[in-house]
């Protein structure tokens, strides 16, 4: 499949935008510094907190999973069966629980996962949501692929 390019120069802090490449969802999300800020706090919660079982490029084997930290990549397809995550950026989402911490959320098996894609232990979905191959063209593009 082809490269696809995503602009990411109209791209707020806290939302995402999705591409499609070679026919499945990449998610592109605009991390605010207190979403950073929390990664590391859910370490001891995860499956797989270093992804040292998890798919991703070399150069984002890292805490943020991330070539520049404010912009996480990832697949859109849960790691359990591939169903379609929610985005559910807020703590305490409504429809997730008041315990929830901000991520993604599987409404097909409840699998959990933060916002590094990172998935949390005692659910189904075994390593954590997959980051593409990707790089920057410029400031404001990002190419997958
Ligand atoms: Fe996501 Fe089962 S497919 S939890």
């Amino acid at each position: 499949g082809a490269p696809v390019d995503a602009d990411i120069s109209q791209l707020q802090p806290g939302q995402m935008l999705t591409v499609e490449w070679r026919g499945k969802p990449v998610w592109i999300v605009r991390r605010t510094p207190a979403m950073l800020e929390a990664l590391p706090t859910f370490d001891d919660n995860l499956r797989d907190p270093a992804s040292d079982q998890s798919e991703q490029p070399e150069y984002c084997k890292n805490e943020a999973r991330a070539i520049n930290q404010e912009y996480l990549v990832v697949v859109g397809i849960c790691t359990h069966l591939g169903c379609a995550p929610l985005y559910r950026p807020a703590i305490g989402s409504p429809d997730v629980g008041a315990d929830w911490q901000g991520g993604f959320f599987c409404p097909c098996h409840g699998s959990r996962f933060d916002l590094a894609g990172r998935v949390f232990q005692s659910v189904p979905a075994p390593t954590n949501l997959e980051i593409p191959p990707h790089h920057y063209v410029s400031d404001s593009v990002i190419r997958v692929g």
